[in-house]
């Protein structure tokens, strides 16, 4: 493992922003998807010299932002996105958000895998739309989209389906037949796909991520794909990120968002995004080896400690799917390790009908908060 250094606790308990205020100080906070990583020093740079220069008016309207995501994109995936089809946004819940309600109306579903990242059915419903649910097919290590759920809940009547590419939370990077026929299945039925790739910088060693605009004419026509670097190099408190379509059928959408949409996104985000997607590949290489190695201590560790733990190994990002369901803790299992272990999960039942008995974990961290946390957790048992 690379010598990424990571901060003690002490020190990490000194941050402001979510992860760290939302719970007191004998709680191992690891659900908010914040990464424990020093900032990748080209961003910090970026960030302080602004700082400097007391330069925080507004995000100028550039092409800066548009050319680092497609430099990286070509970089990292062979992806050619043309940087007229990229348009910037605050965050990839707002760039979903606005592009929902430019293509469904009132009334129409919008149809989502669960279990999926839960705030994808608040935005379904933000918008005026109801859910429509197509579970991931399979069990837990053998998932994959279900293309029949899919087909069926196209035909009746869904106008929108937003992907998760790869999927949090079960870190499944989808493959590449599979987008081929979610293409084919929205070009049949006219359904719109919203393809949220916000981990995809973040897929680990052994899986390949496939751009879903990359994998045929189709998914041009029908697609719409969300990037932004809050993930990959933990900016979500920035504030920005990127819509990128590949035909002029969804670019009409997007034409339509608001030319305000520039003015509501961070300027800080934009220029650390930039430093990122141009400067940020080898810190994002050390931050890769991290995950990938605590991803296989989190198995060993469960293995060990709580073997009754159901774990299958992420393929992509710093988030876990924990199966606690024959240790009988109920529906909600992240709820009596918080209250009794002090380590704060994310309740699975919040991410879909098929979630009860889960919780998510974030392995964006310390190897030693990972073990624990597992201890912590096994205590209790
Ligand atoms: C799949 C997915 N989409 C979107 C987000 C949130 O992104 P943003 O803060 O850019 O809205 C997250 C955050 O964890 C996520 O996991």
């Amino acid at each position: 493992m690379p010598a990424l250094p990571i901060p003690p606790l002490a020190e990490l308990r000194l941050r402001r922003s979510a992860k760290w205020r939302t719970f007191p100080d004998d709680v191992l906070p690891l659900p908010v998807a914040e990464m424990d990583f020093p900032l990748a020093e080209p961003v910090a740079r970026a960030l302080r010299a602004a700082i400097d220069r007391s330069d925080t008016g507004y995000a100028a309207p550039t092409p800066d932002l548009a050319n680092a995501v497609s430099g990286y994109a070509r970089r990292a995936w062979d992806w050619t996105i043309d940087p007229d089809q990229v348009r910037t946004v605050a965050d990839v819940g707002i760039g979903i958000v606005e592009i929902l309600r430019r293509v469904v109306a009132p009334g129409d579903g919008v149809v989502i895998s669960p279990p999926v990242y839960e705030p994808f059915a608040w935005w379904i419903r933000e918008v005026g739309a109801h859910v429509v649910e197509a579970p991931l097919a399979g069990q837990p290590g053998a998932w994959r989209l279900d293309l029949d759920a899919l087909e069926r809940a196209f035909a009746g009547h869904a106008t929108a389906y937003v992907l998760c590419n790869p999927h949090n939370p079960v870190g499944l990077v989808h493959p590449r037949e599979d987008l081929v026929a979610l293409a084919e299945l929205a070009d049949r039925h006219g359904v719109h796909v919203l393809s949220d790739e916000i981990h995809a910088p973040l897929v680990l060693p052994g899986a390949e991520f496939v751009p879903f605009l990359s994998v045929s004419d189709e998914a041009r026509r029908w697609g719409f794909a969300f990037l932004s670097a809050s993930k990959g190099w933990n900016l979500a408190g920035l504030k920005a990120a990127a819509v990128i379509t590949a035909d002029p059928a969804p670019k009409r959408y997007v034409d339509r968002l608001s030319p305000h949409s520039l003015y509501r996104t961070g300027h800080l985000g934009v220029l650390a995004t930039v430093a990122a997607f141009t400067e940020g590949d080898p810190w994002l290489a050390d931050v890769v080896d991290v995950l990938d190695h605590n991803r296989n201590l989190l198995g060993e560790s469960l293995a060990r400690s709580l073997p009754e733990v159901g774990y299958v190994r992420p393929d992509a990002g710093f988030l876990a799917w924990l199966d606690f369901r024959t240790l009988g803790w109920g529906d909600d299992p992240a709820a009596r390790i918080l209250a009794t272990a002090k380590v704060a999960l994310n309740s699975g039942h919040r991410y879909g009908s098929t979630g009860a008995g889960f919780a998510r974990l974030n392995f964006g961290c310390a190897p030693q908060t990972l073990t624990e946390a597992v201890a912590r957790i096994a205590a209790i048992r």
